[in-house]
């Protein structure tokens, strides 16, 4: 190990979101890479305790607390009720589409998440924090790739959250020399993801195709995004912690791929076999209309390759939905 490197072996993690979807494949991952002591801190307002299953069979004393983030006295008490703090990865979140429904309280929720996190941090109750941002943060591409420098033009509440969270982070780690990093990911997907009220596109259009529903695909489809398998994501967060030159840093996490709803359609009409039937309807306010992530810096840092290419990732997404179904049809 480097002069400066450090792991998250030994250490006491703390992960806010841990039992969402992205969350949840981080807390298997550090369990992997032999954290200390694993802390979930969940509200369960899209997290669900079996995404925490596997985690749990390894780790039967994997303590949930089960509680709302963004009130700084709760999550304050959470603290002191545990032993020791180190290392916080920061992904509790609500999501977009409920920032059209409930724009200012999805806005007040996550950015009082992170402001809470930050004076915790600012106070020494823990040395470290990774805040997960978002490509939403950048609005739509005025150029791609995009780099970390992309203007920040948020579209929506949701968007606006992040980019005020990600400003937080980074002028607490600037004028109190916190220790902190903001990751952005681009798009996600894979096994756990929400495909219930306010999904995302793949597990809608994937639930929708097993259970013999119409999608809906907003504008005509020519729309791309980038797409990463969450646990790329995960290893990635790990990786950026561990690395001293990160510190104080927005770094983006993406494959570098772009790739239209269309094509993306057709992939997972390859693996599935069959059609997947869609209507279009008009865009909606604040959809992004391209992305495409600039990773130079994510490569220069911890020299990343993502692991799961898009084919073997949506493979394994479909397997899950497959297993899943059968299951139920079992029942
Ligand atoms: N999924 C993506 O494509 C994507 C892309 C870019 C960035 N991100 C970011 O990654 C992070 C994780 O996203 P995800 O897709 O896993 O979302 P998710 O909705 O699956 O997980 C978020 C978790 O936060 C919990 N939560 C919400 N409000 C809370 C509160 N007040 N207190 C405590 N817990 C609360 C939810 O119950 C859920 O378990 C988020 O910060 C998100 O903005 C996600």
């Amino acid at each position: 190990m480097s002069l400066g490197e450090r792991s998250v072996a030994g250490k006491h993690v703390l992960v806010t979101g841990g039992a969402g979807f992205i969350g949840s494949h981080l807390v298997d991952m550090l369990i992997q890479s032999g954290a200390g002591d694993l802390t979930v801190v969940d509200n369960f307002f899209l997290g669900k305790e079996e995404n925490l299953a596997d985690a749990r069979r390894i780790w039967p004393d994997l303590r949930v607390l089960r509680l709302d983030a963004s009130d700084d006295q709760a999550l304050e008490q959470a603290f002191s009720s545990i032993p020791q703090v180190d290392v916080v990865f920061d992904l509790a979140v609500i999501p977009l589409p409920t920032s059209l429904e409930q724009p200012k309280w999805c806005f007040d929720t996550n950015v009082r998440i992170t402001s809470a996190l930050c004076e915790l941090l600012r106070a020494g109750r823990f040395e470290t924090l990774t805040h997960f941002s978002s490509s939403e943060a950048y609005g739509s591409a005025r150029f791609v790739p995009m780099t970390e420098d992309h203007p920040l033009d948020p579209l929506t509440p949701y968007a606006a959250s992040k980019a005020g969270s990600d400003h937080l982070v980074r002028t607490y780690a600037a004028t109190f020399g916190v220790d902190a990093v903001v990751v952005r990911p681009f798009n996600n997907y894979g096994p756990r993801q929400n495909d219930q009220q306010y999904a995302g596109i793949i597990p809608t259009l994937l639930r929708n195709a097993f259970e013999g529903r119409v999608s809906t695909i907003f504008g005509n489809g020519k729309q791309t995004r980038d797409y990463i398998y969450a646990t790329d994501t995960a290893r990635a967060a790990l990786q950026l912690y561990a690395h001293p030159e990160s510190r104080g840093k927005v770094v983006n996490i993406g494959s570098g791929k772009e790739i239209s709803m269309l094509e993306l359609i057709a992939r997972l009409e390859h693996i599935l076999g069959r059609s997947i039937p869609y209507e279009h309807r008009d865009p909606r306010p604040g959809d992004v209309r391209r992305h495409a992530a600039d990773i130079t810096l994510l490569q220069q840092l911890i020299n990343f390759e993502p692991q799961v290419s898009l084919d073997d990732g949506l493979e394994r997404t479909v397997a899950f939905y497959r297993e899943r179904f059968a299951c139920a049809e079992k029942e």
